[in-house]
């Protein structure tokens, strides 16, 4: 049995979190949010990330306020995020943004904005723009190499995790509504396919998870031993 994208749309219809990012189904999602909460999320937990957006959100409202505003306050608010380049790369990218008028909707363009790399072109083209590419960050390459119980170790099996990882997308329902498919994953992540102790018996891919099936999946992703130093 394949896993199949519906199972995964119909448990995130049930389970979905309630985060301040995120829209309602039938809403139409904002780029400018979406890209201001995937860049916060880049290295940071989603309980931190909250506070932080909602404080950027009230004082910069629309890309246009966070392009005209200096970079000193920029990196004043987003003190205690970490990452400062992230930062100024969030100040560089508005500003180019706001002088193009609004954020481009494909990978291709995405890509070439500043602080925008594959992941998170991904993570905007679908969650915004709805375009079926899948945002391959550490939550789905776990799900990705336990789902096919891919047992070469990272860093060594990224590109072929990631290969495989936008495979799942590949028939519908995904196809017709990767918004909801890549946050899907995300929150499978989070809360059924974590790192430790992975609930799998909640699982909506249980039963095609090939990780599961030759009770691997929680050994998974293997990671090559770092070298001491
Ligand atoms: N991690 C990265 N992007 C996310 C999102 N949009 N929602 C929840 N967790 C995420």
């Amino acid at each position: 049995m394949t896993h199949s994208s519906s199972d995964l749309l119909h448990w995130y219809d049930q389970h979905r979190r309630s985060l301040p990012w995120r829209f309602l189904p039938g809403e139409k999602p904002d780029p400018y949010h979406v890209w201001l909460s995937e860049i916060m999320l880049q290295q940071t937990t989603v309980k931190t990330v909250e506070a932080y957006y909602k404080r950027f959100l009230k004082k910069y409202p629309s890309i246009h306020e966070l392009a005209a505003a200096p970079l000193e306050d920029i990196l004043q608010l987003w003190a205690g995020l970490g990452y400062y380049a992230r930062a100024r790369n969030l100040h560089a990218c508005a500003k180019v943004v706001s002088e193009l008028g609004s954020f481009p909707s494909s990978v291709t363009e995405l890509i070439k904005l500043p602080g925008i790399g594959k992941y998170t072109a991904n993570a905007i083209a679908s969650i915004a723009f709805g375009v079926p590419v899948v945002p391959v960050d550490g939550n789905v390459e776990r799900i990705t190499s336990r789902v096919f119980a891919i047992t070469a170790p990272l860093p060594q099996s990224r590109s072929h995790i990631a290969e495989k990882a936008s495979s799942l997308n590949n028939s519908d329902p995904a196809r017709k509504h990767p918004s909801d498919f890549s946050q899907a994953l995300f929150d499978l992540g989070a809360t059924i396919c974590t790192p430790k102790n992975p609930s799998c018996l909640m699982c909506p891919w249980q039963s095609s998870c090939q990780g599961h099936k030759q009770g691997i999946a929680a050994s998974l992703p293997k990671k090559t031993a770092k070298k001491p130093k």
